[in-house]
C-alpha cells in the first residue's frame, strides 16, 4: 500500500491510500465520535457525527470522516468550530430521538448540550443501522431490516427468518447504541419466538 501524509488538526499524518480520514485519524490516536461506524462493516456514513472540516479557508466543507477517502496532503480538523457547532446540532436531535441512550448523554454532556432543543418523538431508535448490516454482513442471516421511509422509517425482525435465527445469535444487541433493539427483540419475543 502506497504512504499518504494528511495534516490532521496541525499535525503531519501518514496513513496507507485506500484509507478513510477516520481510519488514518484514529490510527493516530485522534479522537472522531461515531454512532453508526463498525470496524467490521461496510461504512454506512447516516448519523454524521464524525463529520470534519477538510480543505483550507476559504474554500473548506464538512464531509463524513468514515466514508471520506484520506489522500495524500489533504488538510483535515476535526475540532473546528464548524465540525463543533454541527455535531451540537446533530446531538440535539439524536437526544430528542433517544432520550436516554448513555453512549448520546455523555456526548451531549461532551459538547455543551444540554437538552434537546428540537421537539421530535422519541423513537429510541436512531437508524444507525449497525444491527440490519451486522445480520446482513456478518451473519448472512438478514433477519432484520428496515421497513418505511422518512420519517415513517424504522427497524423490524423479519418474522419468517428471525424466529429461526434470532434467538440463538443476539450478537447485533450490544452494537445498538441505544439498547431499543434488545427491548423490542424483548417485546416481540412473546409474539414471534417461541425459544
Ligand atoms: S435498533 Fe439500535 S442498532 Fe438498530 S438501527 Fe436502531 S439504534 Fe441502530
Ligand atoms: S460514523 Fe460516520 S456517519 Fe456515522
Amino acid at each position: 500500500m502506497e504512504k499518504i501524509t494528511l495534516n490532521i488538526d496541525g499535525k503531519e499524518i501518514t496513513g496507507e491510500d485506500g484509507m478513510t480520514i477516520l481510519e488514518v485519524a484514529r490510527g493516530a490516536g485522534i479522537d472522531i465520535p461515531t454512532l453508526c461506524y463498525h470496524e467490521k462493516l461496510e461504512p454506512y456514513g447516516v448519523c454524521r457525527l464524525c463529520l470534519v472540516e477538510i480543505g483550507t479557508p476559504p474554500r473548506t466543507r464538512l464531509v463524513t470522516s468514515c466514508v471520506y477517502p484520506a489522500a495524500d496532503g489533504l488538510v483535515v480538523k476535526t475540532r473546528s468550530e464548524r465540525v463543533i457547532q454541527t455535531r451540537k446540532m446533530l446531538l440535539e436531535l439524536l437526544l430528542a430521538r433517544a432520550p436516554g441512550a448513555k453512549i448520546i448523554k455523555d456526548l451531549a454532556e461532551e459538547y455543551g448540550v444540554t437538552k434537546a432543543r428540537l421537539r421530535k418523538t422519541a423513537t429510541f431508535c436512531i437508524l444507525c443501522g449497525l444491527c440490519v448490516r451486522y445480520c446482513a454482513e456478518i451473519k448472512k442471516a438478514d433477519a432484520i431490516g428496515f421497513i418505511g421511509r422518512g420519517i415513517e422509517r424504522e427497524v423490524m425482525f423479519i418474522p419468517e427468518i428471525a424466529t429461526e435465527s434470532c434467538p440463538p445469535c443476539r450478537e447485533c444487541f450490544p452494537l445498538c447504541p441505544t439498547g431499543v433493539l434488545e427491548s423490542n427483540f424483548r417485546l416481540v419475543q412473546s409474539l414471534l419466538f417461541k425459544k
